[in-house]
């Protein structure tokens, strides 16, 4: 087995000759390949320039000896095809937010293919660069993180005005998270037609919602977008933060993939989805520890995963800016290294 199959036979619940990796965000501020090339462009502007996208993609596999490729996009660009208004500021996303159902009504129900196609350009670029050394997985945000960012306009920490319109209005509420579970599930679609072999969907802002509410806003929009890609061979992997009091209904989503947070024990995940394989879930600000004491950290995760097969490798959350990138590839090796399996003797 190699970097190019362990990936994908995990998410498949298959066993592997080690545990494989990857690190959400792999691509970004803390490497300074990345800073040297968004020194020069606006952020939209690498996401919109294929050539850029796909070289920010392939370096973060390359320095990182992962085992698969993210492609280097972002969960609000097909927002942006749908008529937002969209910026990124060194504080973060800002858009122009939508607040009532007049704006809801103008969001347009697009074909991301067609109006986001350096997406699906920069997702080919990518697969001829890789020549099959690894996968490379396809995303997008779930409906309501995405909502989270459209209503209240940009980041947010106690979400007001989305909670207001799910809570107060929620007929309108219903009507934009319906529009988005479309155009997710359409981006998701044309990323695995160009050509990537799993699909991650980022529910980051789940946590909001108890499971009451997260049932009623999310779970039913969760569930369409992966049976609507039912008929797609890639694997389908869920992340969200708030697995400690969600977990009972991300099980309900149907997602072939669980990428948990580092809040909850994977032992304990383990025992509760059974034979789902599970992603994650290193606190991403261990990374910041020596290397010794990363590594013992590393290990907790792996004892916590055992010894059945199903198990990838990752953060809880994305890697942050404050990183140093050598701990980055210090991880990924000592996860191979820990996890190699003697080889049989033939
Ligand atoms: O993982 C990868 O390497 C692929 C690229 C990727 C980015 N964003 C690039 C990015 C992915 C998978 C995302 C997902 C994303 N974007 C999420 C879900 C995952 C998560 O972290 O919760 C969310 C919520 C967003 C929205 C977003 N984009 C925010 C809130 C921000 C600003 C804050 C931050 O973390 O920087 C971004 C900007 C962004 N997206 C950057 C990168 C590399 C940094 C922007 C820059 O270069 O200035």
């Amino acid at each position: 087995m190699t970097r190019a199959t362990r990936f994908l036979a995990a998410c498949r619940g298959e066993a592997t000759d080690c545990t494989p990796v990857w690190l959400m965000r792999q691509a970004g501020r803390y490497q300074p390949s990345y800073q040297a090339i968004r020194g020069k462009t606006s952020f939209f502007t690498l996401c919109q320039t294929p050539e850029l996208a796909a070289k920010v993609t392939l370096n973060a596999v390359e320095e990182l000896g992962v085992d698969a490729a993210i492609i280097f996009s972002d969960i609000l660009v097909p927002l942006q095809a749908m008529g937002a208004k969209v910026e990124m500021t060194g504080a973060g996303p800002k858009l122009e937010a939508l607040r009532d159902r007049a704006a809801v009504d103008a969001l347009r129900v697009v074909e991301p293919a067609q109006e986001v196609p350096y997406v699906m350009e920069a997702i080919r670029q990518v697969k001829a660069g890789l020549a099959g050394v690894v996968p490379q997985i396809g995303f997008a945000g779930a409906p309501l993180t995405l909502a989270s960012y459209l209503v209240e306009g940009g980041g947010s920490k106690s979400f007001p005005y989305l909670k207001g319109m799910l809570f107060a209005d929620p007929e309108t509420a219903h009507v934009l998270l319906d529009k988005l579970a479309t155009v997710v599930s359409r981006h998701l679609r044309a990323q695995a037609e160009a050509g990537c072999e799993a699909l991650q969907l980022f529910d980051s802002w789940a946590s909001i919602l108890n499971p009451r509410d997260y049932r009623e806003f999310a779970l039913p929009y969760l569930q369409r977008i992966i049976s609507e890609l039912s008929d797609l061979d890639v694997p389908k992997i869920f992340f969200a933060q708030g697995t400690a009091s969600l977990l009972d209904v991300f099980v309900e989503i149907g997602a072939d993939v669980l990428s948990v947070d580092w809040c909850v024990d994977l032992h304990a995940v383990r025992a509760k989805v059974g034979e789902t394989p599970v992603q994650g879930n290193l606190d991403p600000t261990y990374l910041f520890m020596d290397q010794p004491a990363l590594e013992a950290r590393i290990r907790e995760v792996l004892d916590q995963a055992g010894d059945a097969p199903g198990h990838i490798f990752n953060l809880g959350h994305g890697i942050l800016p404050q990183t140093k990138p050598e701990n980055a590839r210090f991880l990924v090796d000592a996860v191979h290294r820990l996890t190699q399996k003697p080889r049989a003797e033939g």
